[in-house]
């Protein structure tokens, strides 16, 4: 990996500075790209004090255009890219018509089309040199639909497909390029403060340190694991889930507003 270049989008907070930390470790060179540029430079600093790599901090809004293109670019010129990690997200709470269009629009930008236009600009050149590995950040949402979370649920359950379908053409390819859909549980980051939702009622157990999600997905990546679901919990859930019959599965999505309602007051 030393000299390869590894971009991680969502890098100035939560999983994204995780990503940056091990990939860092394991001798990559940092593209760091998020809106807030003094944490992407503060991540900069505390990554180059411990690793002999170079880390530059990018600042971008994934939901605009003209900053996504010029992301693009950074990726389509790089010769050396080995690693792009499609990791900044947010999520909302409330129903979808009462939501401001321009939130909802935001998500889609940033979940559907800035990984779509960042894997189009990253592939050719990997594909190219037969290596590299692409991880979207989706979440374990990706395997239901529920009511309060529509666009979240909807745009993840997008990127699995999405990555599911690029896994079958690298295949079908040969290629040695690997992609995989990350599709993580409740996790430890700034993700539920920002959506000013009261975790209280949500059990411990349940929670899991970013540090770990990232290993694990690293790691699926190295295997070249297509889905990875940290966690036996959520892996035994997701399976659970999937046996249930579709009416019970509707029921349940229908539930989860209640539960919301009561957490967040929304
Ligand atoms: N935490 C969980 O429980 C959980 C579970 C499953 C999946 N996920 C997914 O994990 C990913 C990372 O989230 P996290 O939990 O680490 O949350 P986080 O701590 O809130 O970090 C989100 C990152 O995304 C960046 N971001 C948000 N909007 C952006 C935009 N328009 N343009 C560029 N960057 C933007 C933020 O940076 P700026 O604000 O500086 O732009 C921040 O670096 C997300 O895709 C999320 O959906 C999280």
């Amino acid at each position: 990996m030393s000299g390869e270049l590894a971009v991680v989008t969502g890098a100035s907070a939560g999983m994204g500075v995780e990503f940056a930390r091990q990939l860092a470790a394991q001798g990559y060179n940092l593209l760091l790209v998020a809106r807030r540029l003094d944490r992407l430079e503060h991540v900069c600093e505390e990554i180059s004090a411990a690793h002999p790599v170079k880390c530059e901090p990018m600042a971008a809004d994934l939901t605009r255009d003209a900053d996504l293109a010029a992301l693009e670019q950074k990726l389509r010129a790089a010769t050396n890219l080995g690693m792009l990690v499609n990791n900044a997200g947010f999520g909302t709470l409330g129903k979808f018509h009462k939501q401001p269009i321009e939130r909802e629009d935001q998500m889609h930008r940033l979940h559907v089309l800035a990984t779509m236009h960042l894997c189009h600009a990253a592939l050719p050149g990997m594909m190219e040199r037969d290596r590299g590995g692409i991880i979207n950040v989706s979440s374990i949402a990706a395997f239901v639909t529920s009511a309060g979370s529509v666009s979240y649920c909807s745009t993840k359950a997008w990127m699995n497909r999405f990555t599911e379908g690029l896994y079958m053409e690298l295949k079908l390819a040969g290629s040695h390029v690997k992609v995989e859909a990350l599709c993580p549980g409740y996790t430890h980051t700034e993700f539920h403060a920002t959506l000013k939702m009261d975790t209280s009622g949500i059990a411990k157990w349940m929670w899991l340190p970013a540090d770990r999600v990232v290993r694990e997905s690293l790691e699926g990546l190295r295997q070249g694991r297509l889905i990875v679901i940290p966690g036996l919990r959520y892996r035994a859930m997701r399976r659970a889930y999937s046996l249930l019959p579709a009416r019970l599965k509707l029921a349940i999505g229908t539930t989860a507003p209640r539960y919301r309602r009561r957490q967040n007051g929304a």
